[in-house]
């Protein structure tokens, strides 16, 4: 009699978790939280930085055992010249800033590229430098982009990339034109490191706040185009006064 009732208990128990397993075939958003630096911590201009991000996904893993890209988890530092001004611009695009970097970070752009600094290809600030003002720029770069090229910056080579969408790289470089040379805004990837604080920002002065945030678009379900998700973090800090 007892244990009658506890297979049926069991059995009942079982059927709930097949079900929900099967039924619920829904991709979880990632967590994403900024463990460095923490929100309290106040910056000056042309400061290193040290930051530590940790993604924790059911999914795609967690990255205190490496299984998350680190290229795919996008950090942006924005700079404001006061606290309102943080609350007017905060929406100003963060999402469609986000949307490009996770592309370019899923399409590999970042192992060549840095925002500020020449790495094996040009920095994005010195590709908007030179063709910011060049009106079919962004026709002309796609092209190249597309096609491979050598010999304009040295003599490394961008290999022929013709798998990328010619929508999405079109959006990339676009991006690239307006925001790789502006000084109140930079970008870059990973788990941990540092990043450096600008020089002293023209117009900016003692109340000027960074805004730093971390995010992670996850990889979705293979069997459900479209369920990636976003996962994001955001921290404040304020400029240490100096007296
Ligand atoms: C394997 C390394 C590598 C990857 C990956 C790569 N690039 Fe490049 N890229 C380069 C190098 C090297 C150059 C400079 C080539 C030259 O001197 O002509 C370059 C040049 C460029 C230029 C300037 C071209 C010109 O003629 O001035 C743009 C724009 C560019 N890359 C964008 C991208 C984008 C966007 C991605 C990602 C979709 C990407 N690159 C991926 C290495 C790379």
């Amino acid at each position: 009699m007892h244990s009658k009732i506890r297979s049926g208990l069991l059995a009942v128990i079982l059927v709930s978790i097949l079900s929900s397993a099967t039924l619920l075939q829904e991709n979880g958003a990632p967590v994403v939280q900024i463990i460095a630096p923490q929100g309290n911590m106040q910056f000056t201009w042309g400061q290193y930085v040290p930051f530590r991000i940790r993604v924790i996904d059911n999914e795609d893993g967690n990255s205190e055992y490496e299984e998350i890209l680190s290229q795919e988890v996008i950090m942006t530092v924005h700079y404001f010249s006061d606290s309102l001004e943080v609350q007017e611009n905060l929406n100003e695009g963060q999402s469609s800033h986000f949307d490009i970097l996770s592309w370019m970070g899923a399409s590999n752009c970042f192992t060549c590229h840095n925002a500020k600094a020449k790495l094996i290809g040009p920095s994005f600030l010195q590709i908007a430098e030179r063709y910011a003002h060049q009106g079919d720029a962004v026709e002309y770069l796609s092209q190249k982009v597309t096609q491979g090229t050598t010999g304009t910056w040295g003599s490394q080579i961008m290999p022929a990339q013709p798998h990328l969408s010619s929508e999405g790289l079109k959006k990339a470089i676009q991006w690239i034109l307006k925001n790789g040379s502006r000084q109140d805004f930079n970008y870059f990837t990973g788990l941990e490191g540092a990043f450096k604080t600008p020089a002293k920002i023209e117009g900016f002065e003692d109340r000027a706040i960074c805004v730093f945030t971390a995010q992670y678009t996850d990889h979705g379900l293979e069997n459900v185009p479209g369920s990636a998700k976003k996962g994001i973090d955001s921290i404040v800090l304020s400029r240490r006064q100096d007296h």
